[in-house]
């Protein structure tokens, strides 16, 4: 599944913005900029590739103008996102005419999907990397300064570059990404990702512990672990301390989603646990239970449906139907009374009618989802329904058919914030408001966006109560009681 998370990867804002991290007392004389695109994920590789840069000296610059690597990390995931780096390709072709010695990298899941053939499209490109390929990036370079192009996609089943402790770009020293797995086998019909990121593997629990416990020593308040599918998390642990191979006879131990967030939550109770992205059919009731244990495991989880429709959802090769979808939400509902849903909710799929479009209104209406994210339905190179099905809804159904459903959520992100009127949240300052430096801003348990007045005491990275006095669809206003 992808790994939407409401105004933090997928802030518009943050989309193809430089990415930026603190000198680190290296330098080789060079200069790197990134921009990231499309899901968390590639966010959170983003910091990867720079860690491994950084490493070698590389300083990162916010102005590509003056970079000597320019890497634009790319997704796939609908045609408009490829449109998108094409189009920002041409803006750097000023720049590397004026110092022909720039180098041009394409990294991510368009690198992945199109491999070579993207050097032969975009001659302004020298480097074509997919995201099982990061290491290789110091002698990719290497190979371009000794005057050849370069492309590393290789797919591995191992790689989780669980050992390198990512540097974090642009980060406000509060909230964190932190990667459990990496590639999805699910298998959606109308979904590239797991053609360009492989096999799903998951990290090493014990690096995903530390990892979360360094970025909580460093002043860091939240994680977000991320996933494809992260309730198909499985690493297999030797009991033993030290991490050897297990020799036969020895004991293991499995650890699932639930015992990871356990084992994360369990850092300290002043560390917020977020997690993304959830699959109805793997999300357990061992995981729900957990997250109502824990005070510090917020209460909100992205359950994407794609279709209320059970037939859709069988070609769609969700591989679960409507009644198991609503048999989820009534045990969200029964186990974290209190949590908060958000959904992705494609229209337009392949031979969807309107009745069965009706289908997926009415499971807003059911859920009454606190957010969502919202496409139409675009036909995909190499996916499943590319291959089987015809892409036969015209554009001006699916556009009408997502106006729709955009107002209903529209209602319901209204009514779930309404909802909270009166009520005391427990908000994590992140800083200052976009609009004023009189306001702080930071997320309530469920993920709701939360402004409120700078009052003395108080600083980001702190928790704070704060009494809603107002709200608009996406923000709830208050202050500090
Ligand atoms: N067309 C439209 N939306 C898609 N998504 C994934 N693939 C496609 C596609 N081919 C949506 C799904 C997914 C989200 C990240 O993007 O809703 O959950
Ligand atoms: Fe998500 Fe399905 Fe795509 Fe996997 S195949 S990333 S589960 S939408």
């Amino acid at each position: 599944m992808d790994l939407l998370i409401p105004d933090k990867a997928h802030d518009e804002s943050r989309q193809g913005e430089a990415l930026v991290l603190e000198p680190n007392g290296k330098h080789n004389g060079r200069k790197l900029y990134i921009e990231s695109y499309g899901c968390a994920m590639n966010f959170s590789d983003s910091e990867i590739v720079a860690s491994i840069l950084a490493d070698k000296g590389f300083e990162t610059t916010k102005d590509f103008n003056n970079a000597d690597v320019v890497f634009i990390n790319t997704c796939s995931i609908r045609e408009n996102a490829e449109v998108r780096v094409r189009n920002r390709l041409k803006e750097f072709a000023g720049a590397k005419f004026k110092n022909p010695g720039m180098v041009v990298g394409v990294l991510g899941c368009m690198a992945e999907r199109l491999k070579a053939k993207f050097l032969e499209e975009e001659k302004l490109v020298d480097v074509v990397v997919g995201p099982d390929a990061y290491r290789d990036l110091p002698n990719l370079i290497e190979q371009v300064d000794n005057g050849q192009r370069a492309v590393n996609v290789l797919l591995s089943r191992e790689e989780t570059y669980a050992d390198i402790n990512p540097v974090r770009l642009n980060s406000n020293g509060i909230n964190a990404f932190v990667s459990i797995m990496r590639g999805c086998d699910n298998m959606c019909s109308f979904c590239v990702v797991p053609f360009t990121r492989g096999r799903e593997r998951s990290r090493d629990a014990a690096s995903v512990v530390a990892e979360c416990t360094d970025l909580f020593n460093q002043g860091y308040r939240e994680v977000t672990l991320l996933g494809q599918n992260v309730d198909s998390y499985k690493w297999t642990a030797p009991v033993a301390e030290g991490g050897e191979a297990l020799a036969v006879g020895d004991e293991v131990k499995i650890v699932n989603f639930a015992n990871l967030l356990e084992m994360v939550a369990l850092v300290s109770p002043d560390l917020r646990v977020r997690f993304s992205t959830s699959h109805p059919k793997d999300i357990t009731d061992e995981v729900l239970y957990t997250i109502a244990k824990y005070d510090n495991i917020c209460n909100y989880i992205h359950l994407p449906v794609q279709s209320g429709n059970s037939r859709i959802l069988d070609l769609m090769n969700r591989t679960y139907d409507r009644e198991w979808y609503i048999n989820r939400i009534d045990a969200i509902r029964r186990i974290i009374p209190e949590c908060a849903i958000s959904t992705d909710m494609i229209t337009g799929f392949c031979t969807e009618t309107d009745e069965e479009h009706k289908d997926s209104v009415t499971m807003m209406d059911y859920v009454k989802y606190d957010f969502a994210y919202m496409f139409k339905y675009s036909e995909r190179p190499g996916t499943l329904a590319a291959k089987r099905y015809a892409d036969d809804i015209p554009e001006d159904v699916k556009q009408a058919r997502l106006a729709e459903i955009v107002a209903k959520q529209q209602e319901y992100s209204y009514y779930r914030m309404q909802a909270r009127l009166g009520r005391v949240e427990k908000v994590l300052i992140e800083g200052f408001s976009k609009k004023s430096d009189k306001d702080y801003c930071g997320r309530s348990d469920q993920n709701a966006m939360v402004i409120f007045p700078v009052t003395e005491g108080y600083k980001p990275g702190q928790y704070a109560n704060v009494l809603v006095e107002r709200t608009t669809s996406a923000t709830l206003i208050g202050r500090i009681v």
